[in-house]
C-alpha cells in the first residue's frame, strides 16, 4: 500500500511547480492521472508507491517547457528526483520513478518497458480523450493561440484527428483499452456533432 504521508509530501511539493493558468497540465490533471493509474494498477499489478509518485510528478516541468522551450519530460524527471530525495522517498525506488517520468511523453513515441511505466503512459493518454480530454484540448489550444477549427491550417479540431483519435490504439494495457472505449466513442460523437453544427446543422 501507499503511505499516505509520502503522497501528501509529494503532493505539496508538486503544487509548487504546476501552473494554474491552464487546465491542461496542472495539478488537477496529475490527480486524475493518479486516480486512473491506481484503477489500472488494481487490475494489472505493479508497485503503487512508484506509480503514485510518478503520476503526481510527471508534468511538473511543463511550465518551464512553455517558458524556456525545455523538454517537459526531462525537466519533470530532473525536478522529481530532487523532490523525492528531499522528502525521503525510498532511495532504491527513485531511479525507477525518474525513468518513468522521462519516457511518459506521447510525442516521443518511446515504448515503456516496466509495468508502472506502461500504466502511467496509459493513464496520461486516457486523460486526453473523453469529456475531460476534449475540454483540455480546447484549453490548451486557446493558450497556444490556435483556433478551435479551421478549414485550412492547424486547429484544435485537427489535433483530434492527429492525436486524440489515435490514443485508443496506442495503449499498453488491457484495462486501459477497456476504459478508453467509451471515451473514444464520446470523442468521435463530439467531433461529428461539432462539424455538423459548424455547417449550420442541428
Ligand atoms: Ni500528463
Amino acid at each position: 500500500m501507499v503511505n499516505g504521508e509520502t503522497i501528501e509530501a509529494i503532493r505539496s511539493e508538486a503544487i509548487k511547480h504546476y501552473a494554474w493558468d491552464s487546465s491542461a497540465h496542472d495539478q488537477l490533471h496529475a490527480e486524475r492521472v493518479l486516480r486512473l493509474s491506481m484503477r489500472i494498477l488494481e487490475k494489472e499489478g505493479g508497485d503503487p508507491e512508484i506509480l503514485a509518485a510518478a503520476a503526481l510528478l510527471h508534468d511538473i516541468g511543463m511550465k518551464y517547457e512553455i517558458a524556456e522551450d525545455f523538454d517537459h519530460a526531462e525537466k519533470s524527471a530532473e525536478l522529481a528526483e530532487q523532490i523525492l530525495l528531499k522528502i525521503g522517498f525510498p532511495k532504491e525506488k527513485i531511479p525507477e520513478v525518474v525513468d518513468i517520468i522521462r519516457i511518459h511523453r506521447f510525442s516521443r513515441g518511446i515504448k515503456a518497458l516496466s509495468l508502472e511505466a506502461k500504466i502511467l503512459q496509459d493513464a496520461d493518454r486516457l486523460d486526453a480523450i473523453g469529456a475531460v480530454g476534449i475540454a483540455r484540448a480546447f484549453a490548451c489550444g486557446a493558450k497556444k493561440g490556435v483556433p478551435m477549427y479551421s478549414h485550412s491550417g492547424s486547429s484544435t479540431l485537427n489535433h483530434f484527428n492527429e492525436k486524440l483519435l489515435k490514443i485508443k490504439d496506442s495503449l499498453n494495457t488491457e484495462t486501459a483499452r477497456r476504459i478508453a472505449e467509451e471515451r473514444h466513442e464520446f470523442t468521435q460523437l463530439f467531433l461529428k456533432k461539432f462539424l455538423n453544427e459548424v455547417e449550420g446543422g442541428e
